[in-house]
């Protein structure tokens, strides 16, 4: 056989540094990728043959806030330099292992606080005032069938626990006042440039307030943080509301404490299996469900794009990271 330069594959003869995605990414965020670098897309998923060829080239992945990047993924690929999470939760990331290999991990912070802590606030306001099930009742002629739909439960005024006062747990707080709630949290360390109560556990914060919203970092040290007795101590009249990772509630505690009336409600944007929800959630009318949308606006979306994008360009460029991991 001869040798030829066309017989070179295309991504040997690119001089572009070659990036691997490992989720399935925003569109706009795999054409952004796709100018000044060579992107396999999920190749690892895709075709393992292909994937081992290019390996040893691959010199940086682009993720979503759910990836996971373990050590299995990391040791396949000898070349990687830079790890760029499209979100601000990288707690599927072996930060360790990355670190150890001087891999840089960079997120995307700040630019969606103000997203999730919009949906936060819209679910407590759906999960109180029944919005899902007033809009299921409308459409399906019940108001004119059997009248007025049950009384719900006022917003305004009410104990709002936080579990995770950072960045995005602060919009909330923030937006809360504006209701007059009254403001209380959990964190590994009282704050001290708000006024909020700090509670030092969630289980004595669920217990002194009307609605517990979860929005604390998912891994290892928040696995299952919400238990039954979180929920027990939240009570009967107690809604959850999450929006941080499925991993920060024990899902199979909380389905028993909604069915027995242990708690309220809950209202849930993230699951311990996505896009899996266990259908005994799905069955039950006191839960309102939405499918991991925190950030999923137009606007934030494309300032994820913008932000994640930079970090890769930047390293690449050798210039500093705009958002590493802390
Ligand atoms: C996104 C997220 O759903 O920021 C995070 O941690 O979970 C989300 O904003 C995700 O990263 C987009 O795929």
């Amino acid at each position: 056989m001869t040798s030829h330069p066309s017989a070179t594959p295309a991504a040997h003869a690119d001089s572009r540094p070659e990036i691997l995605s490992v989720a399935r990414l925003w569109p706009p965020m795999m054409e952004s990728l796709r100018g000044p670098f060579v992107v396999h897309d999920r190749l690892h998923l895709e075709d393992p043959v292909a994937f081992a060829a290019a390996a040893p080239r691959i010199r940086g992945i682009a993720a979503s806030g759910e990836s996971k990047i373990g050590p299995d993924l990391l040791a396949q690929l000898p070349a990687l330099e830079i790890i760029s999470v499209f979100g601000v939760g990288y707690d599927g990331v072996d930060v360790a292992a990355a670190r150890e290999r001087g891999i840089a991990v960079t997120h995307t912070p700040d630019v969606l606080n103000d997203e999730v802590a919009d949906l936060a606030i819209g679910l407590v306001i759906a999960l109180a005032r029944h919005i899902p099930q007033a809009d299921r009742y409308v459409r399906e002629g019940r108001w004119s069938s059997s009248g007025p739909m049950p009384l719900a439960r006022k917003v305004s005024g009410a104990r709002l626990g936080i579990v995770g006062l950072g960045r995005i747990g602060l919009a909330i707080a923030r937006r809360a006042l504006a209701f007059d709630m009254q403001i209380a949290y959990t964190a590994r360390n009282a704050r001290t440039d708000v006024g909020y109560s700090y509670f030092a556990s969630a289980a004595a914060l669920a217990a002194a307030v009307d609605f517990l919203v979860v929005v604390t970092p998912g891994g290892a040290a928040t696995r299952k943080l919400i238990d039954a007795d979180v929920l027990h101590a939240l009570g009967k009249d107690g809604y959850l509301v999450n929006v941080a990772r499925g991993s920060v509630v024990d899902e199979s505690a909380l389905i028993d404490a909604l069915r027995s009336g242990t708690i309220a409600g809950a209202a849930l944007d993230v699951f311990e299996a996505e896009p899996d929800v266990p259908a005994a959630l799905r069955e039950l009318d006191n839960v309102v469900l939405t499918p991991h949308v925190g950030s999923a606006t137009w606007q934030t979306r494309r300032a994820m794009r913008d932000l994640a994008f930079a970090n890769l360009e930047a390293h690449f460029a050798g210039r500093p990271l705009l958002s590493p991991v802390p």
